[in-house]
């Protein structure tokens, strides 16, 4: 470590936390008034049908692409006629778009060749907020860090976590009202993410929905994925998530120094490893692993909650197979987050020239796979658009990744979205989309702002 290094480490562990993303903020202001603001500000227009887009003209990191549902046409014709393609010029920069299931296999599990590092979105967050995460780290990094914190989902944890999802469940599924509609998104899919990320972090309980709103503003950046936070906005939740986490873990530190026994939440594995024992004084990395758990738990989980009620909306016959055979709900899991695709790619970048299904990639370009395209690959999934309890390959899709960085928190969400469908089928008869959902604006999250339902008590 340099001299400059310890210097800073040092000031670090003095300054609290909060203080020093606000530091960060005030100069980066500074510099910004010095540089001009390079954020993109998108402004939604109707994205014309693929026919009439020469090929070399497709973009799909438009932020609107969902909302417009346009994904799917654009998708299918560039697995058929380009599937390793390059747009040169987007509000992001030039970037490949990988978008075959096989081609996505290749780079998804070569990490010598397609490194996570810097970023694993397409764009580039605002300078000062590249916060250190360890899905963005190649190994040997990322797999020390991931190795410190993976306990909190490790199998026998979540066994002793399904009593206390079930409950929590079951508390929110009685209180939803059952003469009116009601928008499921709010009452169902947010409250129970935010309650299970309060569980894994021990979080203050009546304080949950701030980790909703912290990762909200955090993942939807103009520069990064397209999205609408203000990057003030970004910078504060920022400075109030180093606030609280570091009050956490200072007072779980006290708490075990006192000799409490440890508990199975996050930072207390975190201070149990020796690799991340001193995290507290390297802040940007502290959040960084805090966010990208609660972040990779909150939008994803939540979006399959609302996708799958999506989903059996539309196919109404899959419902009914499902309503008259419960035991079919862990198929429907799989099913529904292949259908779903929460999070549309993970980018990668070339660390050396290589060859990907004919197309010359150059050392320092941009590789993004789309897991939404290769989840509707017809080589790999026979009808791939429609949902279908029970299809074979279902859980091969690749909306968790696979290789080295694939999903740390599978297990967790498919016992979330299990634990949910068995609750539900139990109370309901219908769970009825009443309007089209709203679509949230993002290359990334395949979200869902708003989804007005009503409920069919079970007769
Ligand atoms: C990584 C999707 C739920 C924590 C990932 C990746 C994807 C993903 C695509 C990157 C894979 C790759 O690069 O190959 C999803 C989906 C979920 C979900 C679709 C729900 C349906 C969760 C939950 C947690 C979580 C509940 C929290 C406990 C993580 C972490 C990583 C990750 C920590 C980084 C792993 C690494 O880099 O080694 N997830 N996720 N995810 N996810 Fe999830």
């Amino acid at each position: 470590m340099s001299f400059l290094d310890q210097v800073i480490n040092k000031a670090q562990a003095i300054i609290p936390m909060e203080r020093q993303v606000q530091g960060m903020h005030m100069f980066q202001k500074a510099r910004q008034f010095v540089l001009g603001d390079k954020q993109p500000v998108f402004v939604e227009k109707k994205i014309p049908d693929v026919d009439e887009v020469a090929l070399t003209d497709i973009d799909m990191s438009n932020p609107f692409m969902w909302r417009q549902g346009q994904w799917r046409p654009y998708f299918k014709r560039l697995r058929d006629e380009a599937p390793v393609h390059f747009r040169a010029d987007s509000a992001f920069g030039p970037y490949w778009s990988v978008t075959r299931y096989e081609d996505i296999l290749t780079v998804d599990k070569d990490f010598e060749t397609f490194s996570a590092e810097p970023q694993i979105i397409i764009g580039t967050p605002p300078e000062g907020l590249d916060i250190k995460m360890f899905i963005a780290m190649d190994p040997p990094r990322h797999d020390e860090q991931r190795a410190a914190v993976q306990g909190v989902v490790a199998p026998k944890n979540l066994d002793e976590l399904e009593g206390l999802i079930r409950s929590r469940v079951q508390e929110v599924l009685d209180s939803l009202p059952l003469n009116e509609t009601f928008d499921w998104v709010d009452k169902v899919s947010i409250e129970l993410t935010a309650r299970m990320l309060a569980t894994l972090l021990d979080f203050p309980y009546d304080q949950r929905r701030k980790l909703v709103y912290w990762t909200e503003v955090t993942a939807a950046g103009a520069s990064t994925t397209g999205g609408q936070s203000d990057v003030d906005e970004m910078w504060r939740a920022s400075a109030d998530m180093a606030k609280s986490f570091s009050a956490l873990w200072h007072d779980k530190a006290a708490r075990l120094a006192a000799g409490e026994k440890p508990g199975y939440d996050l930072i207390t594995l975190m201070q149990m490893s020796e690799d991340t024992k001193d995290l507290i004084n390297r802040p940007m990395e502290f959040l960084g692993n805090l966010i990208l758990l609660v972040v990779g738990g909150n939008d994803t989980t939540r979006n399959s909650m609302s996708g799958g009620v999506y989903a059996l909306n539309q196919f109404p016959e899959e419902f009914a197979r499902l309503r008259a055979d419960p035991g079919l709900i862990p198929k429907l899991v799989h099913e529904i987050i292949r259908w779903q695709t929460p999070l549309a790619y993970m980018r990668r970048v070339a660390k050396k020239d290589t060859v990907l299904n004919g197309q010359f990639i150059r050392k320092g370009d941009k590789v993004v796979m789309w897991y939404a395209s290769a989840n509707r690959d017809e080589r790999t999934f026979e009808n791939p658009d429609n949902f279908i309890i029970g299809r074979p390959n279902a859980r091969n899709h690749l909306s968790f990744g696979i290789g080295v960085h694939r999903c740390m928190g599978a297990r967790l969400a498919e016992l979330q979205l299990r634990i949910l469908w068995e609750e539900l089928l139990a109370r309901f008869d219908d769970i009825e989309v009443v309007e089209e959902p709203e679509f949230a604006q993002s290359n990334f999250v395949r979200g869902y702002t708003r989804m007005m339902v009503s409920l069919t008590p079970k007769g």
